[in-house]
């Protein structure tokens, strides 16, 4: 009998990058499926600063259990019933390949162990979750090697964390609701690639890289259930801002862009501040800087800037390359010369998803 070291390990590395929504996610209709009460739109960020590097490896070698470990530190794998929900997809594609092909090794009979790093605060409104959970499926099917495209994988990354399915592609990418009642058809798909709009830029300011109080999950659920607001959100303020919002980004119309970006995210927040008990993510901060791209688009005369708000104080705004002066360089030399304990900030160009894989 061949000894535990002489056993052979099966590895793959990957990267997956954060996705910023202009049009949110927010409410569930299936909490078990994790589908959502609206369709979604959201724009892929660089991973040169925030990006999650998974490796998954199998051996028959390892112990018994599936082992993760974040940031350093073992998770507590079992009781998420969320990454277990996703391994178990994954390992069910892997096994028909297996019964399809007597010749390929059976990993999917092996115990898992997936590490993984984000080189940004953790669950600080920065979408950590999506990139997370994106970075741990397409880890994981590279190691199965399944054929599956990144669309398809979207249905499994999607019940990991919502926001996860449009972290599997690069540049625009909507999450189409869905009709179906199983979730089949709740997929993301690309509307553009980043080479179609490549002057995009964003800028993130960290204003508190601390955990946020109320999770998404949790906030989310609070909403559907007390806002009155929220009814006519998903009814009929989102589905025209999603057609519109496409138009924009189809025609590289960075005003019609920002003037939706910056309404959903206020719509949104309005949802929050209308859920009872009532939901505060932003500070005064994020106000500050909010009131700032509003004076610096009527200042300049044309909307050169958008902001955007998830669950969280911090900021992410969009402008185009040529207003990098006008934008960045104002926020930096105004919000960065005053009190009000900014991390950042530090900006990003927008990229395509990359992904590395050694077998
Ligand atoms: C405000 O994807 O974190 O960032 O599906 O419960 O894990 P779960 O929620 P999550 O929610 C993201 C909410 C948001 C908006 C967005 O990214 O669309």
């Amino acid at each position: 009998m061949a000894t535990p070291s002489s056993q052979p390990v099966f590895r793959a590395t990957t990267t997956a990058p954060v996705n910023i929504a202009v049009i949110k996610y927010w409410g569930k209709r299936d909490t078990t499926l994790n589908l959502p009460t609206n369709s979604s739109l959201s724009v892929t960020l660089s991973q040169k600063s925030l990006r999650t590097l998974t490796t998954a490896s199998c051996s028959p070698s390892y112990p018994t259990e599936d082992t993760l470990n974040l940031n350093g530190r073992p998770q507590e794998i079992q009781s998420s019933k969320r990454t277990l929900a996703c391994i178990s997809s994954l390992r069910t594609l892997r096994k028909s390949l297996e019964d399809a092909d007597s010749s390929l090794p059976k990993l999917s009979s092996y115990p898992l162990r997936i590490v993984s790093e984000n080189n940004f605060p953790t669950a600080a409104g920065l979408a950590s979750s999506a990139a997370g959970f994106a970075a741990l499926v397409r880890a994981v099917a590279d190691l199965y090697q399944l054929p599956q495209s990144p669309r398809e994988l979207s249905r499994i990354a999607r019940q990991g964390s919502g926001s996860a399915c449009r972290s599997l592609m690069g540049g625009y990418v909507a999450w189409r609701t869905g009709e179906l009642a199983d979730g089949t058809d709740s997929l993301a798909e690309e509307v553009a690639p980043a080479s179609h709009w490549p002057e995009m830029r964003a800028i993130v300011l960290v204003v508190s890289a601390e955990k946020k109080d109320v999770s998404s999950t949790e906030g989310m659920q609070t909403t559907v259930a007390t806002s009155e607001l929220f009814a006519q959100r998903v009814s009929s303020v989102v589905p025209e801002r999603m057609t519109a919002i496409e138009e924009a980004i189809r025609d590289k119309d960075f005003p019609k862009f920002a003037e939706i970006t910056m309404r959903d995210s206020n719509t949104f927040h309005a949802t929050c501040l209308d859920s009872w008990p009532p939901i505060f993510y932003m500070n005064d901060v994020s106000r500050a800087a909010v009131r700032l791209v509003h004076d610096i688009n009527n200042a300049v005369g044309r909307t050169v800037a958008a902001y955007t708000y998830d669950a969280g104080p911090n900021s992410v705004i969009y402008y185009e390359e040529k207003d990098t002066e006008l934008v960045a360089g104002t926020i930096k030399s105004i919000l960065g010369a005053t009190a009000g304990g900014w991390d950042g900030p530090f900006y990003e160009p927008l990229a395509n998803v990359t992904s590395s894989v050694s077998l």
